[in-house]
């Protein structure tokens, strides 16, 4: 086939849904992309190497709380999806989704590993025709410096034999409105052939597609969106930390602040950053912009003033039992949520996990309540959940709100004696002396 007609079959098989879409990475992003290619009639296969989430898809069972275990089953059950590890699978693939992780090394420095040997694996059985798209977050420069070259080397031309496109995941775990198939989509392709051929793939699953002229745009527009939150959360972080200097309450600050219509958006403060997407990102952009001479100054910032929030916490729990002439040694914590948002599962760079340890560290006896986190282990705690109720017959010295999950039962925390610290506003028009917010 000439080039061109690479490109015809491609779309053809795309526009008839005869396309065998593989995605790479089974997570919080791959496995709800995977099920809606399915639900759109697809024959996807989802290639994970953790053999745990190849078996539940098999199965019908989702471990992912925003895909509904009964759209998985039906997909699977249809013979639309199926999980395997084999990756030599991926030659039979038409299209390739790639959404692994991509951390920081202790240094801060991106960790691009996952994303390597992933394009390694399609690298080895690539042929004429596959459209290969990055979905997982990256510094700008990943698709074209990195993965293009690597898949190159099996002497194919990118954009001529094969395509290869950028397009950053936005989902938001837990959100009710807003999900894959109503999320526009942006893509950015290494040339025009793949930017046409990864947006005509998701203009037959999402609502909206934005194309835009390459791959280092579509990179950086996740990393101007995730560093948007990063900054201006900070900036509403240090604002709290201003209204307490102050006497002022900044929930109500804020509150106000939002009935203006225009040029205002609301963020909140809270017990720092968490999730695998905002206290990251910004770090692999200010990483390749360093490459490039230049210091992200706001990112740093940032930062800095919500890695602090975690301290600021123990010193509003150290005042509310203050106020009951106790020391954080020897005190009783009760953590209410320990994800690092509400009603999701997820633990990843939660900042409850700071604040237990910097409580342990002053002598605090911690426990915690999180239905969706039944057991904890980090830097040598193994902690199991503890039902609310419970907790509260037994009387903490104090509760933190971490994370403000809709199931815990506010009413009966307001009934206790217990001081209760809320990072997150929970507790919103009770006011109490025993209430301590940031
Ligand atoms: N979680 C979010 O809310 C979110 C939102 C937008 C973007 N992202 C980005 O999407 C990417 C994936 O994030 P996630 O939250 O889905 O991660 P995740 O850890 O939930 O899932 C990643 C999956 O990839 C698998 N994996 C790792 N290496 C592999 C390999 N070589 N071959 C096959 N499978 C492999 C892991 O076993 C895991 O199941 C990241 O770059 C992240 O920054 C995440």
């Amino acid at each position: 086939m000439t080039a061109n007609a690479n490109h015809q079959a491609l779309l053809d098989r795309i526009r008839t849904k005869r396309a065998k879409i593989g995605v790479i990475g089974l997570g919080y992003v791959g496995l709800p992309l995977a099920v809606e290619f399915a639900r759109q009639g697809f024959d996807v296969s989802g290639f994970d190497v953790d053999e745990f989430k190849t078996g539940e898809i098999n199965a019908g069972r989702s471990y992912i709380p925003d895909v509904s275990p009964a759209e998985l089953s039906e997909v699977v059950k249809a013979g639309r999806l199926r999980g395997t590890t084999q990756m030599a699978d991926l030659a039979s693939m038409d299209v390739i989704d790639i959404c692994v992780p991509t951390p920081l090394r202790k240094t801060k420095d991106p960790d691009l590993s996952y994303v390597v040997r992933a394009v390694e694996a399609v690298a080895a059985t690539l042929r004429k025709g596959q459209l290969v798209i990055l979905e997982s977050t990256t510094y700008p420069g990943t698709t074209d410096e990195v993965v293009q070259p690597m898949l190159e080397s099996r002497g194919f031309k990118a954009d001529v034999d094969f395509f290869l496109a950028f397009s950053p995941e936005r989902v938001d775990p837990g959100n009710q409105k807003f999900n894959t198939r109503n999320i526009p989509k942006v893509v950015g392709g290494v040339g025009t052939a793949s930017t046409e051929a990864a947006a005509r793939l998701y203009g037959s699953t999402v609502d909206t597609v934005v194309q835009v002229s390459s791959t280092r745009v579509a990179e950086m527009v996740k990393l101007l969106e995730n560093t948007f939150r990063a900054v201006n959360i900070g900036m509403v972080n240090e604002l709290a930390l201003m209204c307490h200097k102050m006497d002022i309450d900044v929930w109500e600050v804020i509150d106000a602040a939002k009935t203006k219509p225009f040029g205002f958006m609301p963020f909140y403060p809270g017990p720092g950053l968490g999730g695998h997407c905002i206290p990251i990102d910004p770090f692999y952009l200010s990483w390749k912009a360093r490459q490039n001479g230049f210091e992200c100054r706001f990112i740093e910032l940032a930062g800095s003033v919500n890695s602090a929030m975690p301290d600021f916490v123990v010193e509003r729990v150290s005042e509310a039992l203050n106020t009951a002439r106790k020391s954080i040694n020897g005190s009783r914590v009760h953590l209410i949520g320990v994800a690092y948002k509400k009603d999701v599962n997820d633990m990843r760079e939660s900042p409850a996990l700071d604040v237990l340890e910097l409580l342990s560290k002053r002598g605090a006896r911690v426990t915690y309540s999180d239905p969706y986190v039944p057991e904890l282990r980090h830097g040598g705690h193994t902690l199991a959940s503890i039902d609310l109720t419970a907790v509260l017959a037994d009387a903490p010295d104090c509760a933190v709100i971490c994370t403000d999950h809709g199931v815990f039962d506010y009413d009966a925390l307001l009934k206790s004696d217990t001081l209760l610290v809320d990072t997150r506003n929970a507790l919103k028009n009770h006011q109490s002396p025993r209430i301590f917010r940031l």
